[in-house]
């Protein structure tokens, strides 16, 4: 088998066993995602979605199944080998931002960059200004997280995502915590990473940024029910749907 995708996995399971409950949070799973797509991963709550993005990202293994990362056999790492890939292969973005609010912006940004040991500290700080610069942040370098609106805050944690030129951008409801015109610019944000190359992974309630992606992932009870580019057929199941549950909303 050759392993060309960015991402290919086959057969993943994750079982969580909480005392005598097991939950099947992810049950054969298969996906594969090549370089440069800009995939959306929907489903209601509880479905799996995060938990998918986390042994995607490196931060949990699977119960079973193989993951291939860039053509690593993500089961043949060991816990070292897993951070020092997730550190330069990866950027995430949550919905709650993850800064550390005792360091400055410029320091967040800073922060996974000084774990590089191919990195000097010159490269690191041209790195850091230029992330400043592409989210637009740069007058708010030496401000500390609490002094920040939350958009700005999660521009930051783009920057931080996207400093050490990952090959892929994992975000989870990038814009769960965001009003309209915030999540609007994230939004944004993210479309000029594709554009640009990036790979990304976006978990999304929100319909209307899912369809701004090239293919629409969807899972139900841990598994993908349906997976097809976004064409125009797609956004008109999706808007049916979104149109059927405010109609039981309303009844
Ligand atoms: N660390 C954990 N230990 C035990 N069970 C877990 C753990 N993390 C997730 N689960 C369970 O696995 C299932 C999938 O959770 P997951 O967080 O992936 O869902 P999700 O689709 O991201 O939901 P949401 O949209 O609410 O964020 C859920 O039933 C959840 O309770
Ligand atoms: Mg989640």
């Amino acid at each position: 088998m050759s392993h060309s995708a960015l991402i290919e996995l086959s057969g993943i399971s994750k079982v969580y066993s909480i005392e005598t409950l097991e939950t099947h949070a992810l049950r054969n799973i298969n996906l594969q995602v090549n370089k440069g797509e800009f995939v959306s991963i929907a489903g209601a709550s509880g479905c799996g979605k995060s938990t998918l993005l986390s042994i995607i990202g490196l931060l949990d293994v699977a119960s079973a199944g193989q993951y291939f990362l860039a053509g690593h056999d993500a089961s043949s790492l060991d816990r070292d080998e897993r951070a020092r890939l997730r550190n330069k292969e990866i950027g995430f973005v949550f919905q709650s931002f993850n800064l550390i609010s005792d360091l400055s912006v410029y320091e967040n940004i800073e922060l996974p960059l000084t774990y590089r040991s191919d990195l000097s500290d010159s490269a690191v700080r041209e790195i850091v200004l230029e992330s400043l610069n592409t989210v637009d942040m740069m007058s708010r370098k030496d401000h500390f997280p609490s002094q920040l609106s939350g958009g700005q805050q999660q521009r930051v944690a783009v920057a931080r995502a996207i400093g050490g030129s990952p090959s892929m951008i994992l975000a989870d409801e990038p814009c769960g915590n965001l009003d309209s015109k915030n999540a609007e610019s994230v939004m944004q944000l993210l479309e000029q990473l594709h554009a640009g190359g990036a790979t990304i992974c976006m978990v999304t309630h929100d319909p209307k940024s899912a369809l701004r992606a090239q293919r629409y992932v969807e899972l139900f009870d841990g598994q993908i029910v349906s997976d097809e580019p976004i064409a125009a057929h797609t956004k008109e199941r999706v808007l049916a749907n979104i149109i059927n549950e405010l109609a039981l909303v309303g009844a």
